[in-house]
């Protein structure tokens, strides 16, 4: 039997570089689900299809095919009808589009045996948003891992502006209450911690502290 571990939480708060190095050290496979999300939200986004027009995102759900696949180094990629997008779903508009997508009820059913079917033959860390209470109820380690929006706005700031992206503190911080918001109040799998999880929160912790504070829950548990 395949191991689970199962990581959510809101934006910001570490999760898939916290989940990819924790991966790492336990050798099990890295699954962020957050990128299906952001390839549909890029797809609606590519055909200029509105962020509220519903209709027109489930109508494009039967024109798209994504899939999860391992480059050479393993890092996971995520291709739209065959093409490696990866590259294109990082940014703030990509964002925006991917919260706007996840709240309807035909993109989260179109992903989800996707998901599961990654996590039935290979030990799995798989991090999103409703994995312990939707995707993987029976996952053997569950982790709400938070900390605060402005500690996240700060990280994701920092991030940035280390990229050269130009913004202010005040509109980051601003984007990751609206998400917040957006993720915990929709009507279908709002972000909520499973009841059987554990809440770990990185607000006092740097990268390597929050690294090992996570890894020490999961070992106690594995
Ligand atoms: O983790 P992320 O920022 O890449 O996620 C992008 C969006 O997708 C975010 O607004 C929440 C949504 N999402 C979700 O609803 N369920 C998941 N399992 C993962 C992400």
């Amino acid at each position: 039997m395949s191991i689970a571990i199962a990581i959510d939480g809101p934006a910001g708060a570490g999760k898939s570089s916290l989940s990819k190095e924790v991966a790492r050290e336990l050798s099990f496979i890295y699954v962020d689900t957050g990128a299906l999300y952001r390839t549909i939200g890029l797809a609606a986004s590519r055909k200029g299809i509105s962020m509220d027009d519903k209709d027109g995102i489930v109508s494009l759900l039967d024109e798209i095919e994504v899939k999860l696949a391992f480059n050479d180094e393993g890092t996971q990629i995520v291709l739209l009808n065959g093409e490696d997008v990866s590259g294109y779903i990082r940014t703030p508009q990509a964002s925006m589009y991917a919260s706007a997508v996840s709240a309807i009820p035909e993109v989260r059913a179109f992903l989800l045996d996707l998901q599961r079917n990654m996590a039935k033959n290979d030990n799995v860390i798989m991090d999103g948003r409703d994995i312990g209470t939707v995707v993987l109820p029976n996952a053997k380690i569950k982790i709400f891992l938070t900390a605060s929006a402005e500690k996240r706005a700060m990280r994701r700031y920092k991030e940035n502006i280390e990229k050269g992206i130009d913004v202010s503190y005040e509109d980051v911080l601003k984007d990751v209450n609206e998400r917040d918001y957006n993720d915990s109040h929709r009507a279908i799998a709002p972000l909520k911690p499973a009841e059987d999880s554990i809440t770990v929160d990185t607000s006092d912790y740097d990268f390597e502290g929050s690294k090992n504070l996570l890894l020490k829950v999961i070992r106690e548990r594995m």
